[in-house]
C-alpha cells in the first residue's frame, strides 16, 4: 500500500518479537547489543532509530528532534528475541564462538542471553555447501517445513505474550540460482511447496511462513528470498511490508559514500579493484564458488547505478570493476577491505585513491539488523505494504518495484527515508530547494 501524508499510525503498545532466522554472528552481535545497550552498559552507535534525528521545517525553526521521539517506535525495554539454526548453540554459546564481543559485553548478560536457544533449522546443504549442521527440522514436504515454522512463530508470541512479530534473516548466503517458473506466482510457489519443488530455498521457507503469518520480513543476505513474483504477491496479499537485500556494511558501504562524490564532481573513473580477507563463518560459507556468486552479484550493481555510465559515457563507460572476498581465518569477524581506485581528473590526468577498512563486520551490520526492526514494524502499523524502497539506505542491492532501477547513492537515501517519515507524520518534506532564504 503507498504512503498517506500523516497516515494513522497505530501506536507500539505491547512488546515486539524479533525473529531471527540464522543465529550467528551478525544476529548475536545485534541481541547481545539490545542488551547492553538497555542496561546502559554501551551506546547503540550506528543506529539511526537510537541516535539520529531529523530537521522538521525550516533552518531558522532550529527544530530537530531525535527521530525516537518523532515517531512511535518500539522501545528497546519491549524487544524479545527468538530464532532458528542449523546449530543447537544458545545465543551466549554462539556470541561466543563468533568471537565479536569481548566478555565485557557478554559477561553482564550471560543468563539472559543463554535463555535464547535456537529452533531446529529448514535447512539443505545444497544450498549452503560448507554448512555442516544436524539441528534441523524434518517433514513430509516443504509445505510441511513451512507449518512448521509457523508454528514455532505462533508458540513464541503466545508464551512471551507478544503483540506484534518482525523477521529480519541473518541465516547464511545461500548459492546463487536464477529464479525458476516455481518462483513467479504464488499458486505456483505454493504448489512447489507442496512438491518439494528443489528451485525453492529454505530461507524462501522462511519468507513465506512469516508473509503467510502477516510478520514483516527483511532478507539481510543476497539470497532471491523476496526478490521473485510470489513473494511480492503475498506480501501485498497480506498487507506485509518486505525488504532487502543484503546488508550494507563495510566495502560496499564505503563505495556508496566515495562513489556519489567522485560524479557530484564529474571525476571519471577508469577502474575500482575491491578485495576483502574476511575469517568468519560468514568467510568460510562464502569460500564455495555458488554461495559467492550470489554476494559477488550483490556487490557489483552498485557502481553503475551510481555512476551512470549511459548517462556520463566519457567518464564511466566500461569502467573496471572487480570484487574478490578471500576466506582467512586469522581475522575473525575482522575483515580488512582494499580499495583501489584509479580516477581521472581535467585533461585526463590520472589520479589514484586507496583505502584500506580495517572494520567489524558484525559491529556494523547490528544497528542495521535493529533500524530494520523497529522500521519495519513501525511501517505494518503505518498501513504500508510491500517492498519498503525507503529502507535502501541499509541495503547492497535494494529490492525496487518492477522496472525501477536501485538508489545506490547513500546520501539520496538518507533523503528518502528521513523524507518519508515526515510524510508519515504530515510534517513539509525538506527539498533543500533554498527558494526562500531559510528552507
Ligand atoms: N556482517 C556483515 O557485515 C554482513 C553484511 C551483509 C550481509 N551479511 C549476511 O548476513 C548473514 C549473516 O552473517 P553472519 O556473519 O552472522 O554469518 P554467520 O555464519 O556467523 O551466521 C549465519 C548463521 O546462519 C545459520 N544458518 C544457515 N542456514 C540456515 C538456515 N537455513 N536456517 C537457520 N539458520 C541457518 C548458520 O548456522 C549460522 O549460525 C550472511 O548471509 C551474510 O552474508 C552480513
Amino acid at each position: 500500500m503507498g504512503l498517506t501524508k500523516g497516515a494513522q499510525i497505530r501506536p507500539a503498545s505491547g512488546r515486539l518479537g524479533v525473529l531471527l532466522p540464522g543465529m550467528g554472528a551478525v544476529a548475536t552481535t545485534f541481541i547481545a547489543g539490545v542488551m547492553n545497550v538497555r542496561r546502559k552498559l554501551a551506546r547503540p552507535i550506528g543506529s539511526l532509530t537510537q541516535m539520529g534525528t531529523i530537521r522538521l521545517g525550516k533552518r531558522s525553526d532550529g527544530t530537530s528532534p531525535r527521530i525516537s521521539e518523532f515517531l512511535p517506535l518500539a522501545a528497546l525495554d519491549d524487544l524479545e528475541f527468538g530464532g532458528w539454526d542449523v546449530f543447537p548453540d544458545n545465543a551466549h554459546q554462539a556470541a561466543v564462538k563468533a568471537g565479536v564481543l569481548t566478555r565485557d559485553h557478554l559477561d553482564p548478560i550471560k543468563d539472559e542471553l543463554a535463555a535464547i536457544k535456537p529452533w531446529p533449522a529448514v535447512f539443505e546443504q545444497a544450498w549452503v555447501k560448507n554448512l555442516h549442521g544436524e539441528h534441523v527440522k524434518r517433514g513430509a514436504s516443504k509445505a510441511d517445513l513451512a507449518l512448521q515454522l509457523g508454528d514455532d512463530l505462533q508458540r513464541f508470541k503466545q508464551e512471551r505474550g507478544l503483540d506484534r512479530l518482525v523477521a529480519i534473516w541473518c541465516g547464511s548466503t545461500e548459492v546463487y540460482r536464477k529464479p525458476a517458473a516455481v518462483h513467479a506466482t504464488l499458486a505456483a510457489f505454493e504448489a512447489g511447496l507442496h512438491a518439494s519443488d528443489p528451485d525453492i530455498a529454505p530461507s524462501q521457507i522462511y519468507a513465506y511462513a512469516c508473509l503467510q503469518a502477516g510478520v514483516p520480513y527483511a532478507n539481510g543476505a543476497p539470497n532471491l528470498s523476496l526478490d521473485t513474483g510470489w513473494a511480492c504477491e503475498l506480501a501485498r496479499l497480506r498487507g506485509v511490508p518486505i525488504a532487502g537485500k543484503d546488508f550494507k556494511t563495510g566495502q560496499t558501504l564505503m563505495k556508496t559514500i566515495l562513489a556519489p562524490g567522485f560524479k557530484a564532481r564529474l571525476l571519471g573513473l577508469d577502474g575500482w579493484y575491491s578485495t576483502n580477507i574476511l575469517g568468519n563463518r560468514d568467510g568460510e560459507v562464502l569460500e564455495d564458488p555458488e554461495s559467492y556468486r550470489a554476494k559477488e552479484l550483490s556487490k557489483l550493481g552498485v557502481l553503475e547505478h551510481i555512476l551512470q555510465p549511459h548517462l556520463y559515457p566519457d567518464l564511466y563507460k566500461g569502467f573496471h570493476h572487480v570484487v574478490r572476498i578471500d576466506y582467512y581465518p586469522p581475522r575473525g569477524d575482522n575483515k580488512e577491505c582494499w580499495d583501489n581506485i584509479d580516477l581521472r581528473g581535467w585533461l585526463d590526468y590520472p589520479m589514484q585513491i586507496k583505502v584500506d577498512f580495517l572494520c567489524r563486520d558484525s559491529i556494523l551490520a547490528a544497528p542495521i539488523v535493529l533500524d530494520l526492526a523497529l522500521f519495519l514494524d513501525l511501517a505494518q502499523r503505518a498501513g504500508l505494504s510491500g517492498i519498503q524502497e525507503w529502507l535502501s539506505f541499509y541495503w547492497k542491492s535494494p529490492m525496487t518495484p518492477p522496472g525501477l532501477y536501485p538508489e545506490h547513492d547513500l546520501f539520496i537515501q538518507l533523503m528518502k527515508l528521513k523524507n518519508t517519515l515526515r510524510h508519515l507524520r504530515g510534517e513539509e518534506l525538506i527539498t533543500h530547494l533554498g527558494a526562500e532564504y531559510y528552507d
